[in-house]
């Protein structure tokens, strides 16, 4: 698939963004790949207040709720259309018993989250909370298994639990209120279990993976799609390893990659300087290569593609809000974190041949969420609205976009293209075209050639904010919202508009 071309000359530095004028050539001629929905996923965690508070107050609760669910955030992840939901963990699977989290709430077992602040878990969200929320929100199941502290049988039997429709797990599910079985798909055979999940090594993790997912078995037409425990960042070894020797016992591997400049500074989410905010919009695309390298690794040995490549964590990383747990990952999100949303996923739309999956971290109340919430308060992030502005490519065909571009210099040195597009035709035969325009200081004249329609409409919806800083509190939840977007106009086969700095575009042509 045709990509953007950089100017390799034009190096230059982050300061000197003017404005701009380019020509994006979209070939919908060559429309490629179903973008699998999978790409817009998402991650819950029993980590700080994301699970607890953010999802789950209980059915006793004050806040509005449903079922013990909260209310707010229920309808706002709704409306989001989540296509898969990633839990327990992160590290914190690695740890979790799932059946400390079944039968009477006030008789299950309090355990310590030794990864997340020393936290005490009443396991009040268990196996059942979890999987009818995920029948609430119309999402997919992502169930991330215990290798590190677990047991094969204690793997086994959950997969029973949920997905067998006969045998003494059945009948204790149908004794704690669920007869029939749920659906799982998406099972993890561990997670980082090069780190938290068990300090192993690659060989020994492949030989652990082999035996954890002999054991977890399709019952009553249930289908599981097996993933291996996979690479972080660059670790490229990992995926060759996992290649060679779990290869086709694995339906995917996954990767971890988080915007992080300096993992001991890594900076405040919302007071940093314009250099930083270079840094990491650099960092944030480093990605694509990222991702390139350990797809040249799987085509190698896998080149017919049947193993998928899931990016089952990724998004921004800084300090935790002053006065806030650390060990709580709770961080505001300002219209970079949009830049970043949005940069991230125009990449991972051009991915979809090996990337079959990606889940931001996290969902609710932790790093780069779509939701916060603050006692019976609640607000969407920028990053929420960017989800939902590209929520059109979910299950699209992908429509290949090339255009030449400056590219700059970021003070860590990293380079980074000054526009960011991608396209899909939806099923109703819309294109969308998404764009995002990172300068700070320059507007980008866009024209958008198209060379297989003739636009009858344009329309379009904006995220933009003078201020690159700026963020939605409580007290004012409606700073940073999406606005229609005027300045489409249709010119014969082509659309000009023009993207202000530090700005997120979505347009519907038809
Ligand atoms: O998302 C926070 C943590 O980051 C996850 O628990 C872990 O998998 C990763 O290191």
């Amino acid at each position: 698939m045709k990509s953007f071309k950089l100017l390799p000359l034009a190096l230059l530095l982050f300061s000197i963004c003017s404005s701009a004028q380019v020509r994006v050539a979209v070939h919908e001629s060559e429309t490629g790949p179903v973008i699998p929905k999978e790409i817009y996923g998402q991650f819950s965690e029993h980590l700080g207040r994301c699970i607890y508070d953010g999802i789950w107050v209980g059915p006793e609760s004050a806040i509005p709720n449903v079922n013990g669910y909260r209310k707010d955030v229920l309808e706002a992840l709704q409306a989001l259309k989540v296509p898969v939901l990633r839990w327990p963990g992160g590290c914190f699977a690695d740890e979790y018993h799932w059946q400390d989290g079944i039968g009477p709430r006030e008789s299950r077992p309090r355990m310590i989250n030794s990864n997340w602040g020393g936290t005490l878990e009443d396991n009040s969200f268990g196996t059942h909370e979890f999987l009818n929320l995920c029948e609430l929100l119309g999402t997919e199941p992502y169930i991330s298994g215990n290798v590190g502290s677990g047991s094969v049988e204690e793997l086994a039997k959950w997969v029973e639990y949920m997905t067998a429709k006969g045998g003494t797990t059945a009948e204790q599910r149908a004794a704690n209120g669920r007869t029939e079985p749920w659906k799982v798909k998406y099972i993890g055979i561990g997670n980082e279990s090069w780190g938290c999940g068990g300090n192993m090594t690659p060989e020994f993790y492949s030989d652990l993976y082999r035996r954890y997912a002999t054991y977890c078995r399709d019952f009553d037409g249930n289908h599981l799609y097996k993933v291996a425990s996979g690479a972080s960042d660059y670790d490229y070894n990992w995926t060759k390893v996992l290649m060679e020797k779990v290869g086709g016992r694995a339906d995917a591997v996954s990767l971890h990659y988080y915007t992080i400049t300096d993992w001991n500074h890594k900076g405040s989410a919302t007071d940093f300087t314009d250099g930083e905010y270079y840094d990491i919009i650099a960092k944030s695309l480093e990605i694509e290569e990222v991702l390139r390298n350990h797809e040249i690794i799987m085509d190698t040995y896998d080149p017919e593609r049947k193993i998928d490549l899931l990016l089952d964590e990724w998004g921004t990383w800084f300090d935790v809000e002053p006065g806030t747990n650390p060990g709580h990952l709770f961080q505001q999100n300002t219209m970079r974190d949009a830049l970043v949303a949005a940069l991230s996923l125009n990449i991972f739309n051009k991915h979809t041949a090996r990337l079959k999956m990606a889940n931001i971290a996290q969902i609710v109340n932790v790093l780069q969420s779509m939701v916060l919430t603050s006692g019976e308060r609640m607000l969407l992030t920028p990053t929420y609205h960017v989800f939902r502005m590209f929520n059109g490519h979910q299950d699209a065909e992908a429509v290949p976009v090339t255009f030449t571009c400056d590219t700059l210099q970021a003070p860590s040195g990293r380079l980074y293209p000054t526009l960011s597009v991608s396209a899909s035709r939806q099923k109703d035969g819309a294109l969308l075209i998404t764009l995002a325009n990172p300068c700070l200081d320059k507007e980008q004249k866009i024209t958008l050639d198209l060379d297989a329609r003739r636009p009858k409409t344009v329309s379009g919806e904006i995220l933009h904010d003078a201020d690159i800083r700026a963020h939605n509190t409580f007290d004012n939840p409606g700073k940073v919202a999406p606005r229609v977007f005027r300045s489409c106009k249709i010119s014969g086969r082509s659309v000009t508009l023009t993207l202000p700095p530090a700005s997120v575009v979505a347009i519907t042509v038809l």
